[in-house]
């Protein structure tokens, strides 16, 4: 069978998650990389090979007729421009998450997706955290009856060195970090809940960052991690202009009467999602989400400490969790076979939606904001696979 050719818009950073899918002769290999900083291209070049095409403009890429799909793993505010030319042009599409920084964007991508018959994959590679697959599969085996309720407690101990010190710190880049990042936990809570966000409200605040010391807006920022970045006040060079929260909470009602809340710090010393969803019958809840980690199922009243059941995960290869490989393998397959697939656009757009409305929610004295349908044709239409 013949290789997939693919093209990597945002070639480095997250972009490095493409080359998961290079492996000519094997099914798929990378043939171009468009990115806007020439290292970037070096670095692409230097482990994909110095024929692979790269160009400073993804325009040129997509002009490409010898490219059948693309990865696009730029940053969140381009990803409807991108993502939108890329359909267009006839490119088969993964689009890292989120979606698109406003519930317009994705919906605009949708309908071009509808439109276009070029297919759309959402890189929401936590529905394949075997942490996150277990669960599901503990709540699937209706142990702990029906799913009422689940709660989200996320630890972000890196988000001074990640968040605060290029584009993810200023609302018109990213809309907010509740999205940003919450945009993966609302979509697995949907997922694992079986249904979707109808009503939000949010509370949240700029607690911490505002207070440490700025970099000048002619340097670019750093935004590697250090441990020894701690405590949080102590940061440097963080961004001229930061408008986004570092304290993010949302209450929300999904339409299958499931309550749900989720809460996100950017300053914690540990870092972790730990998710829990309580039934009529029991609890589950993630002890740590990749790497060594466990999984805990209460189904009978008793302490905390003792657990009814256990189960004990081991690592996987790959880089978070081992999920980055098998979502480019999924990705692969669907444009190839038209296999079923874990992530789904239109959940996408609806995580995306409650985390947006869940902002302006709490940027305008929290109040409830309800989630816009979609139109039926295109909730069918991604319901079949992407088939008319
Ligand atoms: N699913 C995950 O686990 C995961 C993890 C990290 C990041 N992400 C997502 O990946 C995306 C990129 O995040 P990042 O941290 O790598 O960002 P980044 O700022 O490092 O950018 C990624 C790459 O895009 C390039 N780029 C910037 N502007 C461009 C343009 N106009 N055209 C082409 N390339 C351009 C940058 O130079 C860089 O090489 C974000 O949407 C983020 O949410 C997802």
């Amino acid at each position: 069978m013949k290789d997939l050719r693919i093209g990597v818009i945002g070639a480095w950073g997250r972009g490095q998650l493409a080359l998961c899918a290079h492996k000519p002769g094997e099914g798929s290999r990378l043939v171009a990389g468009a990115d806007v900083k020439p290292e970037a291209l070096e670095k692409f070049k230097e482990k994909v090979g110095e024929d692979v095409f790269v160009s400073d403009d993804y325009r040129e890429l997509l002009k490409r007729d010898d490219i059948d799909a693309v990865f696009i793993t730029s940053p969140d505010f381009l990803h409807e421009e991108q993502a939108v030319a890329a359909l267009e042009a006839g490119k088969a599409v993964y689009l890292e998450k989120p979606m698109a920084i406003t519930i317009e964007g994705c919906d605009r991508l949708l309908e071009t997706a509808y439109r276009s018959g070029s297919k759309l994959y959402l890189g929401h590679n936590m529905r394949h955290f075997p942490v996150v697959l277990k669960m599901k599969e503990v709540i699937d085996s209706g142990i702990i009856g029906d799913i009422q309720t689940a709660w989200c407690r996320h630890f972000v101990a890196y988000g001074g060195d990640a968040y605060f010190k290029d584009w993810h710190s200023e609302q018109r880049y990213s809309t907010g970090l509740l999205l940003q990042k919450g945009a993966h936990d609302i979509d697995v809570m949907h997922w694992l809940c079986g249904g979707y966000t109808q009503r939000v409200i949010g509370m949240g605040k700029l607690s911490v960052y505002d207070k440490c010391e700025r970099r000048d807006e002619n340097n670019p920022g750093d935004a590697s991690w250090s441990d020894s970045n701690w405590p949080p006040e102590s940061q440097t060079g963080l961004s001229p202009i930061i408008d986004v929260e570092d304290n993010n909470m949302i209450m929300m009602q999904l339409d299958n009467g499931v309550q749900m809340s989720y809460a996100q710090c950017h300053y914690t010393p540990d870092s972790e999602r730990n998710y829990t969803f309580i039934g009529t019958r029991g609890r589950v809840e993630n002890i740590g989400d990749y790497g060594n980690c466990e999984v805990h199922v209460w189904t009978q009243r008793g302490p905390r400490a003792t657990p009814d059941i256990i189960y004990k995960l081991k690592p996987l290869e790959g880089s978070h969790g081992g999920s980055d490989p098998s979502i480019v393998t999924t990705f692969i397959d669907f444009v190839k076979n038209g296999v079923k697939t874990n992530t789904s656009p239109v959940a996408a757009r609806n995580s995306v939606a409650a985390g947006v409305l869940g902002h302006e929610s709490m940027r305008n004295g929290n109040v409830p904001k309800d989630i816009p349908e979609l139109p039926q044709y295109l909730l069918d239409y991604f319901a079949s696979g992407q088939q008319k």
